[in-house]
């Protein structure tokens, strides 16, 4: 289809000092758990984006010193020359596909623990570490340190040229670099010229940018990643103070702007709290204050929006790290007017957990982020089909969907079958839980590709047997039937059921709570699950009127989603909506009236007023197909049937991303030959 000339604005090449950016779309760096230690997986992983039509594709962090040791998160790495082979594969293969690569130089001072060089971390000022309550301290630097670090930017800086690169970062953003610690008043207790105004906090982030456009300007563009806002008030920097008055005041000494907010979780804001768009109105000024042409982000995915950003004069690149990592196409689908084909991010930050656990990222949307060198997995093209093979795929949840998608793409004849009269298992449920809207495009982005297939069938409202799939013909049968969460309380912190949630009508599962069939008075919501939903469910109970109590064994509600950035900020809600919060106790009995709580440190029992409980403990495989059908080896094979296989949730309940891993997985791999080995290539240490 040809493109929409409504978006032909987003295609004009822009200038960025002394190099030209292709079109308006700009891969803003994003970390991804593979960095430095796994080189190749990073390269392949960024050649996708450059291939999928980002004009510039960035780096993710870059430690320049020891002294910036992010050890053992895992970011990209320039401390010495050693580094140039690694970040020269990713600068090869951006390059092939016309794209310009960029690089943002850190020093993350006193966020580096430098737990791997055992230096020690560095600061404005005499401070304690950020990094995970770590009992260190990072140094006030000298004015030499202030030189040296000058000196390993500069050096950074040529060495990143050497490797390639076309824009290098000089980053100030996050709260995570020694430039945005030198400006921020709370962390810079300076005397000297570099404490106290604005304009000697800025001196360091100035004096790194003229040099670093002394060292390589004539040849890279030097761009600057700068938080405007901090969102903290009169305690931070702000769009209406400081932020505005610094980018003012060095307005065109970068060549290329890139504004966000601070810190990482309000810039990477999930979607349960904040929409597309959400930065403009921090980030609106900063075209009127610089020549320089300016980047933002929002987790744009809507064309309509990007267009409405460059008209108004907002931005003039679309940033983008998590649209990025959903649809590394993006940009090439709208230049291809397949607008339906995008496949947007949910906004889930499942992405983010990549970081946190320092494993190759993940993407609930896309699952071959992470997997395109060691699997030589590509968003976009798939081996076409192998053989003769028909399908019978049981159940439509995320798992199910993304099945049929890829063998659909394969070419493969295949039957969906769904139970319910709607497409999209739990997530569509889970989708109506506040905040979640966004969600159902993992639903929507895939039933509607199905509907473009031809050899593709789906069938609602039909509830199959074992002896209908011995009769239908398929020569496989997938099943992705999901799960339930349990009643009983069965769970991390108890083994067995927990005495009295058996009682009718007062313990409500969370499925039920879902679908609206609701507990009455005073509720105890258990959360032995530790991600979303518990909280998810007291906040839905609470916006009810019900009087509501979050009892969690963790230390704090959520605890998993510290991973997704989003703990802060569940923790903040509940309390702030009138849930009661009770941490480290486990719940162990329920009367019909009280819920009897145990401390898990001194085992002390309290009691708390309760009629009603949802425990959200595990949940139970629905696998009753499954083992009806291993039952008769026989049958199966009498039927044709050469392999029965359960993926996502019904072979083992976990995220909606693994259930869309496990149906992309099968239907890549079920033709493969079986073997007892990892099933990728295994990036392995090289000196
Ligand atoms: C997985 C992930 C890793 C990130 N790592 C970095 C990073 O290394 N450096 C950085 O400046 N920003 C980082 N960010 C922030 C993004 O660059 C971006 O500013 C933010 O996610 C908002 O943009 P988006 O809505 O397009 O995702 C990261 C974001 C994500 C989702
Ligand atoms: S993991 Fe979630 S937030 Fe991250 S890119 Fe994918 S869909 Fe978006």
């Amino acid at each position: 289809m040809p493109r929409d000339p409504r978006y032909d604005i987003l295609f004009e090449p822009v200038k960025i000092g002394p190099v030209v950016a292709k079109n308006r779309f700009f891969q803003v760096p994003h970390c991804n758990g593979m960095g430095h230690a796994k080189p190749r997986s990073h390269a392949a992983m960024r050649a996708v984006k450059a291939e999928g039509g980002w004009a510039v594709v960035s780096t993710e962090e870059v430690e320049i010193h020891p002294s910036s040791d992010l050890s053992p998160y895992v970011e990209g790495r320039l401390w010495d020359d050693s580094d140039i082979p690694f970040l020269e594969l990713m600068t090869r293969a951006v390059h092939q596909h016309g794209a310009l690569a960029a690089i943002e130089l850190v020093h993350a001072g006193m966020n580096a623990a430098n737990l791997y060089s055992r230096e020690i971390p560095l600061a404005p000022s005499h401070i304690t570490t950020a990094a995970n309550y770590s009992p260190s301290q990072a140094r006030a630097m000298s004015k030499a340190d202030i030189r040296a670090y000058r000196r390993w930017h500069r050096q950074a800086a040529v060495r990143a040229r050497r490797a390639g690169f076309d824009v290098i970062y000089v980053y100030a953003a996050h709260s995570l670099s020694l430039p945005m610690h030198f400006l921020q008043t709370r962390h810079n207790h300076r005397s000297d010229e570099y404490g106290g105004s604005l304009v000697n906090r800025a001196r360091l982030l100035r004096e790194l940018i003229e040099e670093t456009k002394e060292a390589v300007g004539g040849d890279c563009a030097v761009a600057v990643r700068f938080a405007v806002d901090e969102l903290r008030g009169a305690d931070g920097i702000s769009a209406a103070g400081e932020g505005r008055e610094l980018v003012e005041m060095l307005a065109e000494l970068p060549d290329l702007w890139d504004v966000n907010v601070s810190d990482w979780a309000n810039d990477s804001m999930t979607s349960r709290f904040a929409a597309e768009g959400f930065q403009e109105e921090f980030v609106r000024f900063v075209k009127s204050v610089t020549s320089k042409p300016v980047v933002g982000v929002g987790r744009f995915t809507s064309p309509d929006t990007m267009v409405s950003q460059i008209r108004r004069g907002v931005l003039d690149f679309i940033g983008a790290a998590r649209p990025s990592i959903a649809d590394p196409f993006l940009p090439r689908k709208i230049e291809n007017g397949d607008i339906d084909d995008i496949r947007e991010c949910i906004g889930c930050n499942v992405c983010v957990t990549g970081d946190s656990t320092m494993t190759p990222i993940r993407c609930t949307q896309n699952p071959t982020m992470g997997e395109e060198w060691r699997k030589g997995w590509h968003p976009e093209r798939i081996p076409p089909r192998s053989g003769n093979d028909s399908f019978l795929i049981v159940g439509a949840g995320p798992a199910g969907l993304e099945c049929a998608r890829l063998l659909g793409r394969r070419g493969y004849a295949v039957h969906l079958v769904e139970a319910g009269a709607q497409l999209g298992g739990r997530v569509t449920r889970e989708s109506r839980l506040p905040g979640l809207t966004a969600w159902a495009r993992v639903r929507d982005y895939r039933v509607n590709q199905l509907n473009k297939m031809q050899d593709v069938v789906i069938l609602r409202g039909s509830a199959v047997t074992a002896e209908h799939i011995l009769e239908f013909g398929a020569t496989r049968v997938v099943l992705a039937t999901g799960s339930r969460w349990r009643r009983d309380g069965v769970g991390r912190a108890n083994a067995f059921a927990i005495r009295g949630f058996d009682l009718p009508g007062r313990v409500f599962a969370p499925d039920d709570v879902i679908d609206g069939v609701g507990p009455q008075g005073a509720t105890v919501v258990f959360d032995d699950d530790h991600y979303y939903l518990g909280a998810l469910l007291a906040e839905k109970l609470r916006a009810g009127g019900l009087e509501v109590t979050l009892v969690t064994p963790a230390d704090r509600v959520s605890a998993w989603t510290a991973n997704t950035l989003e703990q802060h900020a569940i923790q903040k809600h509940l309390l702030e909506l009138g849930v009661t919060i009770v941490t480290n106790h486990n719940v162990v009995e329920f009367d019909g009236t009280r819920a009897t709580l145990e401390c898990t440190f001194t085992g002390r029992h309290t009691r708390v007023s309760a009629f009603s409980i949802v425990p959200v403990t595990s949940r139970q495989p629905n696998d009753t197909l499954a083992e009806t059908l291993d039952a008769a080896p026989d049958a199966v094979a009498a039927a044709g049937i050469a392999s029965v296989t359960s993926i996502g949730d019904c072979l083992a309940p976990s995220t909606i991303g693994a259930a869309v891993y496990a149906g992309h997985r099968y239907a890549r791999e079920f033709d493969w030959p079986q073997s007892d080995a990892a099933g990728f290539t295994r990036e392995l240490p090289q000196n």
